[in-house]
């Protein structure tokens, strides 16, 4: 009778503990460690089922069915705790990981065409508006195309203008886009009206001059065409390009590749032509040559020159931009200083 009270006793004590140690569990590590100690093989309660056998056979069935009633209530526990262990975790991660939709965003910095490239695209739009189509050619040239076929041989004196980077004896980087001129009229018959924009090299820096830097072509071919046109065509352009009131001014020149060949300056748009630092007091700006092809380059591409006349011209991009914007150092187009970008 007493071992019977003695293991009643110990059932409710085991009982009180188990169930005070796990609603007191933090976490699932913790609550696995306490259903080992009193479920588990070596656990409190399975070592008292084992006693059962050593007990006297009329008090096995009430010890058993109580020993049973703890375990049931100990694994229903058990499960309930786990459940709601899992259920904090989830409030828990949910409450860190909130997200606070009235903050405001943080913006993304975007990029922008780089001065120069709005300039060209400028440049391209204004002519593009008047029939010209665009066409490419090779920056690293045969110096054929650059010199020769441009009416500049061997030797000619005209070459020293060009301060050339030779990469062989007959192969340089091109020192303007002159030499398109020449491959578009040999892969095409006129009429012809194209632009050419693109990089070329020469040997020169300093705060006006850059060794790489950006050209625009122009060339028109067909019949009858004339000096006058040339110049209406490139008012347009000016008038587009600097505004309504700008000036014009063609200046006789020498090109080997265009005869007659001119300068055209522009009225200054700072000073409005009174004289200024930028225009040297002068009230004029230089921004492009021109001319009408030379009758040299039409036989060396096998067109009839007593059938076609034609005009070209070629601008300098930088030049052009640092006019419009006012800049007075190339090296700004270069660098890449957002600060300096950014303005445009
Ligand atoms: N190619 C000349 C230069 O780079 C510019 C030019 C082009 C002049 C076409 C006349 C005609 O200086």
């Amino acid at each position: 009778m007493s071992s019977l009270n003695e293991i009643l006793t110990e059932i409710s004590s085991i009982r009180a503990e188990a169930q005070k140690e796990f609603q007191n569990a933090q976490n699932q590590i913790e609550l696995s460690q306490i259903k080992a100690k009193y479920l588990g093989r070596q656990g409190s309660v399975t070592r008292l089922l084992k006693r059962l056998s050593e007990l006297p056979p009329e008090e096995r069935p009430q010890i058993g069915s109580a020993v049973n009633l703890l375990k049931d209530e100990l694994n229903e526990l058990y499960e309930k705790m786990e459940l709601k262990i899992k259920k904090n975790a989830q409030l828990r991660a949910l409450e860190q990981e909130r997200i606070d939709i009235t903050l405001p965003g943080r913006r993304q910095p975007y990029g922008r065409k780089h001065p120069l490239t709005q300039v060209t695209d400028e440049i391209k739009e204004i002519f593009q508006g008047m029939g010209f189509s665009i066409a490419e050619g090779p920056e690293v040239e045969y110096d054929y195309y650059n010199f020769e076929a441009l009416n500049m041989p061997k030797n000619h004196p005209a070459r020293d203008m060009q301060d050339t980077f030779y990469i062989s004896e007959d192969i340089v980087l091109r020192t303007h886009t002159s030499p398109v001129q020449v491959r578009v009229m040999e892969a095409q018959k006129p009429p012809i009206r194209v632009i050419v924009p693109g990089k070329v090299y020469r040997h020169d820096s300093d705060i006006t001059h850059s060794p790489m830097f950006h050209q625009v072509e122009g060339l028109l071919v067909d019949e009858k065409v004339t000096l006058g046109d040339l110049k209406g065509t490139l008012e347009v352009f000016v008038h587009k390009m600097f505004g309504k009131e700008t000036r014009l001014r063609f200046r006789a020149s020498f090109f080997p590749f265009t005869e007659p060949s001119a300068e055209v300056d522009i009225s200054c748009m700072i000073c409005k032509g009174n004289g200024c630092r930028v225009c040297s007091q002068t009230g004029w700006l230089e921004i492009l040559g021109c001319g009408m092809v030379d009758p040299a380059v039409f036989k060396a591409v096998n067109y009839d020159s007593e059938k076609y006349t034609g005009f070209a011209f070629g601008m300098g991009v930088e030049r052009i931009a640092m006019l419009k914007y006012g800049i007075d150092d190339i090296r700004l187009f270069f660098e890449n200083d957002l600060r300096f970008l950014k303005q445009f």
